[in-house]
């Protein structure tokens, strides 16, 4: 086995592959397919997105200083793939037939709408571009999570895991695989049963307090 040293590319894999939805000062709604997306900050929370500048949504975004995050699934992988390959400017991507269907639902702080089938909308503000080369880079603040109350149970607690959420690698697009431990299991005290299974929980006697999900 040998190593190979390749040219630099963006094999930064995986992301998430995320529906970027916006809406011009008409209200001429759009959504693009972003994999260039992540978290950058948590107090205040903020993200980023990079877009290419002959995409339709950049002009829109940068103008409206507005978009919304969906995150996407299974249900949705191939929409989020058509959403990608097809430009606002040719189709209205909100009055797709059949399984590609995705439907406006209202936000609540900006006027962008987020996608109703997508499990969490992300409201973002933008507040800085930058300019890397192929892409701009939009830096925008969350300013609402819009969650679907179908993933509450019933002491209210989000479960993020039942909504088939995708991912994207080199590519290709992947439903998420199979539950290997919570933030901080390493470090929590084992019972003698390590069976670390989701629905069988039994890695820790007593939480210690590195295990807050706060990164
Ligand atoms: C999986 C996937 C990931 C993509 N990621 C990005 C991205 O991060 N930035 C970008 O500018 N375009 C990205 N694209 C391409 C745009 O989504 C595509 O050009 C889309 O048609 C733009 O739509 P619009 O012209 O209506 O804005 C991606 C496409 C796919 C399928």
């Amino acid at each position: 086995m040998a190593k190979q040293f390749w040219r630099p590319s963006n094999m930064l894999y995986p992301v998430p592959a995320v529906m970027i939805s916006c809406a011009d000062k008409n209200g001429r709604a759009n959504v693009m397919t972003a994999a260039w997306a992540g978290t950058i900050c948590s107090d205040p929370v903020m993200l980023s997105v990079s877009i290419r500048k002959e995409r339709f949504s950049h002009h829109i975004i940068k103008e409206t200083g507005e978009f919304v995050v969906n995150l996407t699934t299974e249900k949705l992988v191939k929409v989020t793939d058509y959403v990608g390959v097809k430009s606002g400017k040719d189709i209205d991507k909100f009055d797709l037939p059949g399984d590609l269907k995705i439907t406006k639902s209202p936000s609540q702080i900006i006027k962008a709408p987020g996608i109703a089938e997508s499990p969490v909308n992300l409201e973002c503000k933008v507040k800085d571009i930058i300019e890397l080369g192929s892409h701009d880079m939009f830096i925008a603040e969350v300013v609402n999570t819009v969650v679907d109350d179908k993933y509450l149970d019933e002491k209210g607690k989000f479960d993020l895991s039942k909504a088939g959420l995708i991912t994207y690698s080199h590519g290709e697009y992947y439903a998420l695989g199979k539950y290997l431990g919570k933030f901080g299991y390493s470090v929590k005290k084992r019972n003698t049963n390590t069976n670390n299974s989701k629905n069988n929980k039994t890695v820790s006697k007593k939480p210690t307090k590195t295990n807050k999900n706060k990164k």
